[in-house]
């Protein structure tokens, strides 16, 4: 029998999970352990504050849905989904264009529309234009990459939102030709709120933070032998650009529509083209850091 101090109950844990057969889980947990310690010594974490902890992570839980992923949303606010793209990217054998967070609205089985179709087919809003080509890292084109996207309205809110899953609004898939080009049309998208009506909105406000992304559209892009790229473009006249309250921006997403762009295959409507570069796969490897909020619930259920 050993009497616990403050210090040696670290160690007791570690030497009890010491036994577990699966290395990673070991690593995993022993490390968690040590740094959860560390941080109720560092902060001499009080019986209400621990108990005011669990309160809120069960209400993350409870404010999960089919439609709506809580505990992503808290993981995006505290910069741990940036930190894990980062780490993720690393694993790459070849970077291309920079990744950023796929969020918690992304759909897997969005509608596939033709190219220079509109994904907006219930919103309405300023029109807009995106175009560009997918490449390799080198600039070869990928014929028929897929490019999935999704966005706000430009009221600056999801279908997901709006009709709770329901309905499907502002997302399609398009093919790209043999040149890997695409363009399709859409509305203006518009920065918003991350939801503030859950326990994940009550510390952004308990910490006194505004809550916004700036606007964005996202991308999820796929080609044979290729790194799947999860990336979004961000609007750089946005008041948040700097700000971003999920850490999703980086310089080389940012990008300004362009009012009679001359290379732009429609007219008539502001412009934006990106091409996108993928590296190639090692293995069957995804470059996807998060999923569909369904498929997640659908694991525990
Ligand atoms: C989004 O980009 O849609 C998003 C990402 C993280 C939190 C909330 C929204
Ligand atoms: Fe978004």
């Amino acid at each position: 029998m050993r009497d616990l101090t403050t210090s040696s109950v670290t160690d007791a844990v570690l030497e009890q999970m010491s036994g577990t057969p699966d290395p990673r889980l070991k690593q995993v947990m022993a490390s968690l352990v040590r740094h959860m310690h560390d941080f109720a010594r560092d902060v001499s974490l009080t019986p209400e504050e621990w108990l005011a902890a669990i309160g809120f992570l069960t209400k993350v839980g409870q404010t999960c849905t089919p439609a709506r992923q809580e505990f992503i949303l808290l993981s995006d606010v505290l910069g741990l989904s940036a930190l894990v793209n980062l780490l993720h990217d690393k694993t790459a054998v070849e970077i291309g264009t920079e990744s950023s967070l796929l969020g918690p609205f992304y759909q897997q089985d969005a509608p596939s529309f033709a190219m220079g179709d509109s994904i907006a087919t219930q919103a309405d809003g300023p029109e807009l234009l995106l175009y560009g080509q997918v490449t390799d890292k080198a600039g070869k084109p990928l014929p028929h990459a897929l490019v999935q996207v999704w966005q706000t309205d430009s009221k600056g809110e999801y279908d997901m939102q709006k009709y709770q899953g329901e309905q499907m609004d502002m997302r399609g898939n398009f093919r790209c030709d043999s040149e890997g080009r695409f363009h399709f049309r859409t509305v203006m998208p518009l920065g918003y709120f991350i939801p503030m009506d859950g326990p994940v909105g009550g510390l952004i406000q308990a910490q006194r933070r505004h809550g916004c992304r700036p606007a964005h559209i996202h991308f999820l892009i796929g080609a044979d032998g290729y790194r799947e790229l999860v990336t979004a473009i961000y609007l750089g006249d946005d008041p948040h650009i700097d700000s971003d309250t999920v850490f999703g921006v980086s310089t080389s997403l940012v990008v300004l529509p362009r009012d009679n762009d001359p290379d732009a295959p429609v007219k008539g409507m502001p412009a934006i083209r990106y091409d996108f570069r993928l590296g190639i796969a090692s293995g069957d490897e995804t470059g996807r850091v998060g999923a569909d909020p369904s498929q997640i619930l659908s694991t525990v259920e």
